[in-house]
């Protein structure tokens, strides 16, 4: 049952950091490079690199990417992460569109959008679904570009057997509450190439003499307590993990059998781990509007909500008003010799056409209340079949 349990391992580890007196890594603590090591070879990559959050992990990827002012990051446009961490480092998003069916970004739309100044691509695995990555690298790395993958809720996913986070240069973990692995908060990056480690490592451990020699680094660092209730989740987390997949077959059972509600479903060998489970309603295409279907949801007491955030990664204030720095900075930047108008509406209209009508239920919890939830979903579709 995917209940957050923190016990008795736990605690001995907390005990460990907090007896040794070396409550951070940078004054010599062992237990934030033990949980950096046992994450990457759950994984199956050779190094981690743990930080404060994901948003930092994916800054630092970013700029070991080498991409800053002029250049470009292309971002998949259904979640906006990607596109924050390509703005924190004065780059500008390029986005991509996704795949009706499983909201990732679509290999077909990539090529299109790389230009001489495209340094890297972010690629989300959306919910917790893995994209197509085989073809994502393939045609990245054809064009010099560091592939980052947004694992933050794909934890133990996996794409032809290999997990998520490990088929691109680097994988980006979080370990924020709502996330599989839930820490308080906490990041880790995962690869096998020792020159991003390194890279990456920079900003896990400035400012120090060190890193002040080498760049402009930021001061991302675990703290070893989180880094102790990271190892004991390690031991957790994959019995956690099935209990999410278990509750979202629950929903996947109550609208199998529904012509307008789609299940969000992978490409062949994909193993989806249900941050959140998801579906596309399109009851539009035989006459039922989406407010009635969200009418007939609220009377049947089912909680799913629909929508997510309503727009595109590039439809958000932020970059519609140019937000950032207060002065049209880094989207109006004067290094840049792209296009600066990019984003109209329409600019990736399946995601546009897809976001409205996503429909979510975060599998966490006991499998009464889901199933009492999916239930509600099957009396709520089959109240407006017409
Ligand atoms: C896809 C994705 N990437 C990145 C993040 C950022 O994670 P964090 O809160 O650890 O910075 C989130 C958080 O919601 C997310 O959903």
């Amino acid at each position: 049952m995917p209940i957050r349990k923190f016990g008795e391992i736990e605690m001995e580890l907390l005990r460990e950091v907090l007896d040794s007196g070396q409550l951070s890594s940078l004054s010599g603590g062992k237990m934030t490079p033990r949980f950096e090591q046992e994450f990457a070879a759950m994984l199956g990559a050779k190094y981690g690199v743990a930080m404060n959050s994901a948003m930092s992990v994916l800054h630092a990827c970013v700029k070991a990417a080498g991409a800053g002012a002029g250049d470009e990051v292309l971002c998949e446009s259904f979640c906006v992460f990607a596109t924050v961490a390509t703005l924190y480092n004065n780059a500008i998003p390029v986005h991509v569109d996704i795949q009706r069916d499983t909201f990732n970004m679509d290999p077909d739309k990539i090529e299109e959008k790389i230009t001489d100044r495209t340094k890297a691509l972010i690629v989300t695995h959306v919910l917790g679904l893995p994209a197509e990555m085989d073809r994502i690298v393939e045609i990245a790395h054809k064009h010099g570009l560091v592939v980052i993958e947004d694992c933050a809720h794909s934890i133990l996913a996996k794409y032809k057997g290999r997990c998520t986070g490990t088929w691109g240069d680097i994988g980006s973990f979080s370990f924020q509450m709502s996330k599989q692995l839930g820490l308080g908060d906490g990041g880790m990056a995962v690869t096998s190439d020792e020159r991003l480690r390194d890279a990456l490592a920079l900003n896990a451990g400035a400012p120090t003499f060190y890193s002040v020699a080498q760049n402009l680094y930021y001061n991302y660092r675990m703290n070893e307590m989180t880094a102790a209730v990271g190892v004991g989740q390690l031991q957790r987390i994959h019995g956690y993990v099935k209990g999410l997949q278990e509750n979202a077959r629950l929903y996947d059972a109550a609208v199998e059998d529904c012509p307008w509600i789609t299940t969000q479903r992978g490409p062949a060998e994909a193993e989806h781990t249900y941050h959140i489970w998801g579906a596309r309603f399109h009851g539009q295409d035989v006459g039922i509007p989406r407010e009635r279907f969200a009418e007939a949801l609220k009377e049947a007491g089912c909680a799913l909500s629909i929508g997510y955030t309503k727009m595109a990664a590039y439809q958000h204030p932020m970059i519609r008003e140019r937000l950032g720095y207060g002065r049209g900075c880094p989207l109006d930047c004067p290094l840049y010799e792209g296009d600066l108008n990019q984003y109209p509406d329409g600019a990736c209209p399946v995601v546009e056409e897809v976001m409205p009508n996503v429909l979510m239920a975060n599998p966490f919890g006991p499998r009464e209340k889901h199933e009492k939830n999916a239930a509600a979903l099957r009396k709520a579709w089959q109240a407006r079949t017409p």
